[in-house]
């Protein structure tokens, strides 16, 4: 496979050698989904504006990006703007929407370059119409590659998602398309704004707060939760392999015991021999 240049960086041979215990190890999350806070308290840390903040966290997405399609992730989750958020000033929701803009004209091609899907999730009829203009070319430019699928979720909440599901699916019963009992997990994943991907299976918090914050409320019923006091600006790659190493570390149980897990593993290894 091609290898990745999103940023200028030089992979460093600490670098290579962390990804290749990662991958040794096998468990790479195929979905990472991400809560990216504390741009403004990094900003305010130090005495710059809040927009700052914003600003310094595009070298951390780039940064995130590189290194979850070094890895290998399939699915990268950004939650970059929140139905909530329409509360903000309006100055730091024009400037937070200008600067989506400039991010999408300047790496759009370069996330092209690089095999990298681009992807949206959320009440995108909100957004101004030159940012959705953006969103909509850069998603058409690199809708058929292949490496890594980038959804933004902007304008987006899991209580909004859910909302919708919850209105399609009751539209088809009342037009007779499905009945009562067809309602199962499967239906309602088919009709939430991520339907097409698989749920996250790590997510990750910057900014030291431990709560979910109305992201992917449903999707996460199974996630295993990486949680850093660093402020979004601060995260970089050393970060990302520090949650991918505390994620191969965790039972992922699902209810059951561990003995059923074992069991289920050796059965698989069993019949690949
Ligand atoms: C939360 O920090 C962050 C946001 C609401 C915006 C996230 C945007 C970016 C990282 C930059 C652009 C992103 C892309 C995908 C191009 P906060 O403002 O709530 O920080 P605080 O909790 O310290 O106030």
């Amino acid at each position: 496979m091609e290898k990745i240049a999103l940023t200028k960086k030089k992979q460093t041979k600490e670098d290579v050698l962390r990804q290749s215990l990662l991958k040794e190890r096998g468990q790479i999350p195929a979905h990472v989904a991400i809560i990216m806070d504390g741009n403004g308290r990094w900003a305010k840390k130090q005495g710059r504006m809040r927009i700052q903040g914003h600003k310094a966290g595009v070298d951390s997405v780039r940064d995130t990006i590189e290194a979850c399609a070094q890895l290998g992730v399939s699915h990268l989750t950004l939650y970059a703007f929140s139905t909530e958020n329409w509360r903000r000033p309006k100055s730091e929701i024009s400037a937070l929407m200008k600067l989506l803009i400039q991010t999408l004209r300047k790496e759009t091609l370069n996330l092209n370059k690089n095999d990298l899907k681009l992807h949206a999730i959320g009440e995108l009829d909100r957004l101004p119409p030159v940012c959705l203009k953006e969103l909509h070319e850069g998603i058409e430019m690199t809708r058929d590659n292949q490496r890594m699928v980038i959804t933004l979720a902007l304008s987006y909440s899991g209580r909004w998602d859910i909302n919708n599901a919850v209105r399609d699916i009751g539209e088809k019963i009342l037009n007779g398309k499905i009945s009562l009992d067809d309602i199962n997990d499967e239906t309602i994943h088919a009709h939430l704004a991520t339907h097409d991907m698989p749920d996250p299976d790590l997510l990750i918090r910057t900014g030291g707060d431990f709560r979910i914050s109305n992201f992917l409320l449903w999707q996460c019923a199974y996630t295993e939760f990486f949680i850093t006091q660093k402020f979004w600006p601060e995260f970089r790659r050393s970060d990302i392999y520090e949650a991918i190493e505390t994620y191969q570390t965790r039972e992922r149980r699902f209810g059951m015991i561990s003995e059923q897990l074992y069991k289920k593993e050796k059965e698989k290894a069993a019949a690949s021999v």
